[in-house]
């Protein structure tokens, strides 16, 4: 049986203080280096399953101890797939399009059609109205809506909020797509004030507005409804922009929010996109992406030797992740789906008043599940707590696997931590108004409100 240094099954785990690319190679090169000794494939004869065993068990046992403290990202780890094991003895693959179908036999894409009818009927169009797959994540669901807002405005300048996730502005670079960055409000959502006058000096190209829904850091809602009557006012017609939908996390939480923002193709959208590994809780990460039927015919293309169209983003596709999917909202049901985004939200305000009565200035947007708070001081508590952060601010994503316990246990230790930042001297509660609002900072000039 191998012997395996404690060290070494730690995952690859680095902070958010500010090195260079180059520093932070060298830094996990290192790292590796001094702890991948039984990991590290190096023999000529293959390794016997004990040890190979050993290892993975090594491995588990590790990560069930870091998803005690996984509060930061959202990656819902409340699931069981064991039903599911005996997929693992297949490679199952659903390259090209899932509706109509492929010549390898080994696909699930009739799991995949239920899951996209699924979610069809939950942003509310029509089974021949619409079009989508499978993709690997929220990133992809991205790639793929902008491309086909692309393909319908080849000159369109994309438009999103300074608050959008990375992968929006990595995608314009990509696309050579003039970009537009418009500003944002203390709630992370667009300002639609600074989107008229951006849509007002560049009247003579068509828009391609990306929207969040459910910004990655403050959790703030692009007022969908707002944005469109500015597309209006501007004298925009339907014929002159295309609406994207980044509701990575949110898209599948709003339906069950009775006055939250409804996300529907009633509404003159194209296309929406959500992560299925955050809310749904996947063990691997996989997306939705559903548009317009309308438009796949410009992007897609024959192709003989998997019999299929190939409209994807990608080739091979994973035949796991629609089962995957398929599962997780079977099993929950829609009873069982509104009830868990109820819960998560009632668990996100408990974190919110628990930091407040201890003096951290914090913030938590309407109809969301993500705690942004004053960025601890010290950054091995906040890798401890797996928390993400950005400049000043830090935030927690509640999701289903995070207990009362787990948001008491991080609190009293914020709150012990702070007391001994503070005796070193070194520490006053950063100011967070320019993030959060003056209301919600507990730095030395503002003081926490406490009507909330
Ligand atoms: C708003 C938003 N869009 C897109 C993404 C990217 O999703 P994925 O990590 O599934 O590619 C994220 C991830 O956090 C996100 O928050």
């Amino acid at each position: 049986m191998a012997i395996i240094p404690d060290a070494e099954m730690l995952p690859t785990v680095v902070g958010n203080a500010k090195l260079s690319g180059e520093e932070r190679h060298a830094n996990i090169h290192e790292e590796d280096i001094n702890r991948l000794t039984n990991i590290a494939i190096t023999q000529c004869i293959g390794e016997t399953d004990a040890n190979l065993d050993a290892v993975i068990t090594h491995y588990v046992e590790t990560i069930n101890k870091y998803n005690l403290r996984n509060l930061g990202y959202p990656t819902n780890q409340d699931f069981n797939y064991e039903a599911l094991a005996p997929l693992l003895q297949f490679h199952l693959n659903n390259a090209g399009d899932p509706f109509l179908g492929s010549s390898f036999s080994l696909n699930s894409m009739t799991f995949e059609v239920s899951v996209l009818d699924w979610f069809a009927k939950l942003w509310e169009i029509e089974k021949d109205q619409y079009w989508g797959y499978i993709t690997t994540g929220g990133t992809e669901g991205n790639l793929h809506g902008i491309l086909v807002a692309r393909e319908q405005f080849p000159d369109g300048i994309l438009y999103t909020s300074q608050d959008s996730h990375y992968s929006i502005f990595k995608i314009a670079r990509m696309y050579r797509m003039q970009c537009v960055k418009v500003g944002s409000l203390l709630s992370g959502e667009i300002d639609c004030v600074e989107l008229e006058a951006s849509l007002l000096s560049h009247k003579d190209k068509p828009a391609i507005i990306n929207l969040n829904i459910g910004t990655t850091l403050k959790g703030g809602i692009d007022d969908l409804d707002l944005v469109i009557q500015t597309l209006d006012k501007c004298g925009f017609t339907r014929d002159q922009f295309y609406i994207h939908c980044d509701g990575a996390l949110f898209g599948i939480m709003l339906p069950f929010i009775n006055q939250a923002l409804r996300i529907s193709f009633k509404k003159p959208i194209d296309s929406v996109t959500i992560s299925g590994h955050k809310f749904l809780g996947c063990p691997s990460p996989c997306g939705v992406l559903i548009t317009r039927l309308k438009y796949i015919n410009a992007l897609s293309r024959d192709v003989e030797y998997i019999a299929s169209r190939d409209a994807t983003i990608t080739g091979s596709r994973s035949g796991h992740a629609p089962i995957l999917l398929w599962y997780a909202l079977k099993k929950r049901g829609l009873i069982g789906l509104e009830n868990e985004v109820h819960e998560c939200i009632t668990n996100a305000r408990y974190l919110l008043n628990q930091l407040r009565d201890a003096g951290i200035g914090a913030m938590l947007n309407e109809f969301s599940n993500i705690v942004v708070f004053e960025r601890p001081f010290d950054d091995h508590f906040t890798r401890r707590w797996n928390l993400a952060s950005n400049e000043n601010i830090a935030h927690v994503v509640v999701l289903k696997h995070i207990t009362i316990e787990m948001l008491d246990t991080f609190v009293h230790e914020f709150i012990q931590k702070r007391s001994i930042w503070s005796k070193d001297g070194h520490f006053q509660p950063p100011c967070i108004a320019s993030d959060v609002g003056s209301k919600n900072c507990a730095c030395s000039i503002h003081s926490l409100s406490r009507n909330y």
